[in-house]
């Protein structure tokens, strides 16, 4: 058989075959690993509690329902038919007169060249505080050690001053993460997940368990479960559902396109996906349970009321809050080890997942291996990512940057991917009859209803709200300057990367490639 044929055979745009997971396993194990991360454990209880406590528990399964499985079965779709990076992927589902969809893979591509940059400094972070946590380093002003000492926090702007103490962490996680990442997916990213992540259950579960026998931590999931339902009726309710979703199954900016094209060809896949997604929600709501009960027992130490405290979200919630209940606790060292021992392990997982979108598509894009794509993207990753966050002004650039990536990067990929693929290239019914010809789980008009009509129609409105209070409002008082280069500059760097990447040239024909099974195949199979 020749190279050609063999490339259209395997998927691959190299002329070597495209690696695969080892098995089925080892692919769900991953997909849970990546989806499990940060946005889990220091996300979602915050936000759920913001934002109705236990009613938003009701927008937050519509959306899981109604466009996180959706679309999660449209990005596997998506990897499994086209066996590519999200370039490649989209590539060839425009076909002959849609080879510049390959934009919006590189727009996802871009997506996570930006996630992972900050990503990994918040790993950084933790990992530091997993050390500290054994003399509980922190002392008793939490926040002062954090934002002064330790990351010695400036005014919002670009310093050119480096923290050594984040610095040093930052280079390791890098140094361990590309390591894993160039020795390809069997070898490198599922043995990652295959030991990291039953290690992050493990200890997750010891911790919850913990924290739910401590003094005043029924107080706690009373505040996180107490449902408040007059905050149904606010769209800003729905919209921090929607975006948890999308986050947290780290669906619609290109990891699951990824993950899915390394399967093999027979390989079922919405059962998987719907293992996957069932995984990360309950992850999540355990996640909640852990870190209300934990509040509970801070409150009742104070003598207030959980909704008096202050820090209950985001970075705060992790790194303020968290180590001052710590240091409160009995046993609390072997509590803090467990809480930011599983946030690296949480965080590494998903960090490798955000990168292996990019290690994939430069290896597709331009006949590399995954270890020279470790080497040469992964090093000039690594660079930015330490010039911008390990200095001074590196919290307050990081919070803005995720703001918009997230808001308006991950939400506009996913707007653009529904409506093209479905509206534009009329790709729904293949693609459901190819999900229906391996998976046992079959999908059928509600789906491409889902993906195509309601998805799309509740993200742009999201997208527009969210536009117009950026604009109007700014975000957490920052100057107009500095949103206008760390904010807004984000998106440009998202678009102006994804045309620049399009232009250039192939090493191997991507076009050089048939779906499996057929066309024709697919329409006997649905007849
Ligand atoms: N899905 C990953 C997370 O939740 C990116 O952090």
């Amino acid at each position: 058989m020749s190279v050609q044929q063999q490339s259209g055979e395997h998927g691959s745009v190299a002329s070597r075959p495209r690696e695969q997971w080892s098995g089925q396993w080892g692919f769900i194990l991953s997909a849970i690993g990546s989806a499990v991360g940060l946005g889990n454990i220091w996300r979602f209880p915050g936000v759920a509690y913001e934002n109705g406590g236990g009613a938003f528990l009701i927008p937050y399964l519509i959306a899981l329902v109604t466009a996180g499985i959706p679309i999660l079965f449209l990005d596997y779709a998506i990897g499994h038919r086209f066996r590519g990076s999200s370039p490649t992927a989209f590539r060839r589902l425009g076909g002959k007169a849609g080879k510049w969809l390959e934009s919006l893979g590189w727009f996802q591509v871009w997506i996570c060249i930006i996630i992972a940059v900050y990503y990994a400094a918040v790993v950084a972070w933790a990992a530091s505080y997993f050390t500290f946590s054994f003399d509980l380093r922190w002392g008793d002003d939490t926040a002062g050690f954090f934002f002064g000492e330790f990351l010695q926090t400036s005014d919002p702007g670009f310093s050119s001053q480096f923290v050594p103490a984040v610095l040093i962490p930052l280079v390791l996680v890098w140094v361990a993460v590309l390591a894993v990442l160039g020795s390809g997916i069997a070898k490198g990213v599922q043995r990652a997940n295959v030991i990291f992540l039953p290690l992050l259950v493990v200890a997750f579960l010891i911790l919850v368990v913990r924290a739910l026998f401590l003094d005043g931590a029924m107080t706690g999931l009373d505040a996180l479960f107490t449902p408040d339902f007059s905050a149904l009726s606010d769209p800003s309710v729905w919209i921090a559902a929607y975006s948890q979703i999308f986050f947290s199954l780290s669906i619609a900016f290109g990891i699951m396109i990824t993950y899915s094209s390394y399967r093999n060809r027979k390989a079922n896949v919405t059962a998987p996906a719907l293992v996957v997604a069932f995984a990360n929600s309950s992850f999540e709501i355990i996640a909640g349970i852990g870190v209300f009960a934990t509040l509970g027992f801070f409150a009742f130490q104070q003598g207030v009321g959980v909704n008096e405290l202050e820090g209950i979200t985001g970075v705060s919630l992790s790194f303020v809050t968290f180590p001052a209940i710590v240091s409160q606790m009995p046993g609390g060292p072997f509590f803090g080890i467990l809480f930011f021992g599983s946030l690296v392990m949480a965080g590494f997982t998903s960090l490798l997942s955000v990168l292996q979108v990019v290690s994939s598509a430069f290896q597709d894009k331009f006949g590399i291996t995954a270890r020279q794509a470790s080497i040469r993207v992964g090093v000039a990753l690594a660079t930015v990512s330490v010039l911008l966050f390990s200095t001074t002004t590196g919290v307050i650039t990081l919070d803005t940057v995720d703001q918009w990536a997230n808001n308006i990067g991950i939400v506009g990929a996913a707007i653009a991917s529904t409506i093209l693929v479905i509206w534009v290239f009329r790709k729904g019914p293949e693609l459901a009859a190819h999900l229906n010809s391996v998976s046992t789980f079959k999908v059928g008009r509600l789906w491409q209803l889902l993906v195509g009509v309601l998805a799309p129609a509740v993200l742009l409105y999201m997208l527009i709200q969210r536009i117009i209070v950026l604009v109007t409002e700014g975000y957490e008082g920052y100057p107009l300057w500095y949103l206008a280069i760390a904010g807004w500059g984000t998106i440009a760097v998202i678009l102006i990367g994804a045309i620049t990447m399009t232009a250039l040239r192939w090493k191997h024909d991507p076009d050089d490639f048939t779906p499996w099974p057929s066309a024709q195949a697919l329409k006997e199979l649905s007849k």
